[in-house]
């Protein structure tokens, strides 16, 4: 496969591609529930220093393997290891991690469904007026409805695979030029109005006061996991958009930007949401619901609730939107390497997809009770282990790539920063996140 000649047409359009693709339902969705059943603050503090030890440096590994092989992922892999006289079978890497963003994908389109169907409730006014048991109620009754979440799930797909068919320049980069700073400018709307809750105190101190006595392993797990998930790193996801990276950009200052943007769209979306979660003194360790199910009520009950909750919803539908186009990516960047036309291999991956996700749907009504793997349905089983099982496996491998198996000078050539900030951000790679990574992906094991 050749070198492709595709390239976002600025540094801020790499920029905002990436941070398309780390702002997401990991930080709006996932990153409250999951703090909110691990206790708060520790468990926030956990996944920053995760963010910042492990899933920085192996951001850059990962989309610096991308920049210096210029192909789709496994091919960068295969032609950067042939380079270094090294196997090729590093081509696998590259199929993992496809296999990964399939899973992903599969049941984040359906929850992006979800947000589908609320922004149209919320829209229409349905949850005015209504109590914490009666938002359940018709929670539960639409995950209960496969015909409906699987319309909306099939509408998400659509968008996202037109995207993703429509070509990097024209179709991707426009949309996130486009998307990216109008969803900053609603969650600021949204977080200045937490504040005026009278929840705002206690988010604030359940958030920010941490009690380590409760972590454990799996704790530690979870925040790992959630770390590489909210960066979108690990599955050579951002290896693909590396490839299309501009040559005269820095990429350790474009990635410290977006994990500083991603670590504080998570953080003003936890203090919107606990703060309504504690204004109405709901429980904030309610799960996968949480968003879902509070947030109806906590602001139908406010004035213009009704607005602020459809604005809500219309932001997590742009952000999970962009997303979802990254996690298309490298699977339709692989067949297009094999010779394949763009528009057919959207169509082909968006078919198994919508396949693999339609048994997610199920695992709400028909199937909920088919017992996969460790007593975990489907939707379980595929929002529970890529994140927390194969993202770290990845990312160890990538890293692994970067720091000891890739040429040194295609390496720093990649980077684009002297020789200091190179060896100190390998050292860093060698001797503090690869052996952490195995830490705690061991102590999990265990
Ligand atoms: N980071 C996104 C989120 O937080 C999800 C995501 C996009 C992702 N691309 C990815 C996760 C690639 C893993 C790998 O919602």
């Amino acid at each position: 496969m050749n070198e492709t000649l595709e390239r976002w047409s600025s540094r801020r359009a790499f920029i905002l591609a990436v941070t398309g693709a780390a702002v997401g339902l990991g930080n709006i969705w996932r990153f409250p529930y999951i703090t909110g059943e691990n206790g708060g603050a520790a468990f926030l503090l956990l996944y920053v220093a995760f963010v910042l030890l492990l899933g920085l440096p192996v951001m850059m590994a990962e989309i610096l393997i991308g920049r210096a092989g210029r192909r789709s992922p496994a091919a960068s892999l295969a032609y950067l290891a042939g380079q270094a006289g090294r196997s090729k079978q590093w081509w696998w890497l590259g199929v993992f991690g496809a296999f990964t963003v399939f899973c992903i994908l599969s049941f984040y389109s359906v929850v992006s469904g979800w947000s589908i169907e609320f922004l149209v409730s919320s829209i229409n006014g349905e949850f005015v007026g209504k109590t914490a048991a009666e938002v359940g109620t018709s929670f539960d009754a639409f995950l209960a409805n496969p015909r409906l979440m699987t319309f909306n799930h099939t509408l998400f797909l659509i968008m996202t695979m037109g995207v993703v068919a429509s070509g990097v320049s024209r179709g991707l980069e426009r949309l996130n030029n486009l998307l990216m700073p109008l969803l900053y400018l609603l969650l600021l709307v949204l977080a200045g109005y937490a504040v005026t809750t009278s929840g705002f105190g206690r988010a604030l101190s359940w958030m920010f006061r941490p009690d380590f006595s409760a972590v454990t392993p799996m704790v530690l797990v979870q925040a790992m996991g959630h770390a590489f998930f909210t960066l979108a790193v690990g599955a050579c996801a951002l290896m693909a958009y590396g490839a299309y990276m501009p040559e005269n950009q820095s990429l350790p200052r474009a990635a410290v930007a977006v994990a500083v943007l991603d670590i504080s769209v998570a953080l003003l979306a936890g203090i919107a949401i606990f703060s309504v979660v504690f204004a109405q003194g709901l429980d904030p360790s309610e799960g996968p619901g949480l968003m879902f199910v509070t947030l109806p009520v906590a602001f139908s009950n406010l004035p213009f609730g009704s607005l602020w909750l459809s604005l809500f919803f219309l932001l997590l539908l742009l952000a999970t939107w962009t997303s979802s186009i990254n996690l298309a990516e490298p699977m339709v960047a692989t067949l297009q390497g094999w010779g394949l036309r763009r528009g057919y291999a959207a169509t082909l991956i968006g078919t198994l997809v919508w396949l693999a996700g339609f048994a997610c749907v199920l695992s709400f009504s028909t199937i909920s009770e088919v017992d996969i793997l460790f007593g975990m349905n489907v939707f379980a089983l595929f929002s529970t282990i890529p994140p927390e099982v194969f993202l770290p496996v990845g990312g160890l491998l990538i890293a692994f790539f970067a720091a000891w198996v890739m040429p040194e000078s295609a390496a720093q050539d990649a980077l684009g920063i002297g020789k200091t900030g190179f060896q100190l951000w390998r050292q860093l790679l060698r001797w503090v996140s690869i052996p952490l990574t195995l830490v705690v992906l061991v102590s999990g094991l265990l």
